[in-house]
């Protein structure tokens, strides 16, 4: 039987060199394969900055720090993310307002002005599943407004919004290198992208120790640093990373062309160029189809069966929290299906012809 994993790194020899090359250098923290990533990333993103982190996470604090937030304060975003997306924020006592979701899974953007209060203060769109969220509209209601935008990019690397890449189009763009990312650095690791030189400044004196020379701390601030055997590795991922998007896209358009007839297959927006982090149909047999596929040795996920505005951890802090219908009824049908940038066509096609054999067709 074959086995076919949800996802797989992509790992080759000029990766073990290099993660090798780093390990015998005798440095070992924020030096210069560190350096050179945050160049080469920030090119890529097409911002002036790029700084490592060591998490989305912990990328998260820093700007939220570095933007001076504060308790009270309030944030649009959408429930349906991955839960770090809204634990920064609560640290420092703001509040995330949750939106419903749109047909691509992303936060509804016609829903956003009527949840703005006086205590608004930013939005922060997840290009969830690797396709952008409505950036143009959010822009404009951001400017409208007068708040700021902070994109999450976790799952996004190469995304396109129209031409430019996602992360380099608002304040700053967060990225996550987890192993499951389209770009990884084989453990923990994340950096944020900024065209603006203090915000950039902020984040590198806060994510060490608050110091911009050895020996002077200008305020109190953090370990979140980043280090030089993950960065050699996320420079060889990056060099590859079209590359893996564009079969990740091939994935997508096989698995769309073969089962949107028993599913519902992910729409792709005309303005939105995705790179299908994860590639996630929906059906109300979603449970069934599980078990089916567990059986013929096919991985899947759920990308996440739990909304945030109903997790535990938030139902206990907050008494105000909405009905978001549109978020409520996908997270009980949702399934991501096997997708990585090395995943054989060959497969693809076994995965589908599971599924249609499970619809009888
Ligand atoms: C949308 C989204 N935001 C944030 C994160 C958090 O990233 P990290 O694990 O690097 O902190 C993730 C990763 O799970 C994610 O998928």
């Amino acid at each position: 039987m074959k086995k076919i994993p949800l996802s797989r790194v992509f790992l080759n020899e000029e990766l073990r060199e290099a993660a090798l090359h780093a390990l015998n250098s005798g440095s070992y923290i924020l030096a210069k394969e560190c350096e050179a990533f945050e160049e080469e990333l920030a090119d890529y993103i097409g911002t002036k900055h790029a700084v490592l982190c060591s998490s989305w996470t912990g990328g998260g604090f820093l700007l939220h720090r570095a933007m001076g937030l504060k308790a009270g304060d309030e944030i649009l975003v959408p429930s349906h993310t991955a839960f770090p997306t809204i634990e920064p924020m609560i640290h420092f006592g703001a509040k995330p307002v949750f939106i419903d979701i749109d047909e691509t899974y992303c936060l509804n953007v016609d829903l956003l002005e009527a949840s703005i209060t006086l205590r608004t203060v930013g939005i922060l769109p997840v290009h969830l599943y690797g396709h952008p969220a409505n950036l143009d509209r959010i822009f404009e209601i951001a400017r409208k407004h007068d708040l700021w935008v902070i994109e999450d990019c976790a799952q996004a690397h190469g995304a396109r919004f129209k031409t430019n890449r996602v992360g380099s189009m608002a304040v700053a763009g967060a990225f996550s290198f987890f192993p499951s990312k389209n770009l990884t650095v084989m453990g923990d690791g994340g950096c944020i992208t900024t065209n603006d030189a203090a915000l950039a400044d902020d984040l590198r004196m806060l994510r060490n120790h608050g110091r911009k020379s050895k020996h002077i701390h200008e305020v109190v601030g953090y370990n979140l640093r980043f280090n030089e055997i993950q960065a050699a590795i996320g420079r060889v991922e990056l060099r590859y990373i079209d590359k893996l998007n564009e079969h990740r896209r091939r994935v997508a358009a096989r698995y769309t062309e073969r089962l949107s007839n028993v599913v519902k297959t992910p729409p792709e927006k005309e303005w939105a160029h995705a790179v299908y982090h994860m590639y996630v149909i929906r059906t109300e047999r979603r449970d069934e189809l599980v078990k089916h596929l567990q059986s013929k040795g096919i991985g899947t996920g759920i990308h996440y069966p739990v909304a945030n505005h109903q997790q535990p951890a938030i139902t206990k802090i907050y008494s105000d929290l909405p009905r978001l219908p549109k978020t409520e009824s996908a997270v009980k049908e949702i399934l991501s299906l096997p997708m990585y940038g090395e995943l054989p066509l060959e497969n693809v096609d076994y995965v589908c012809d599971t599924i249609l054999e499970f619809f009888g067709r």
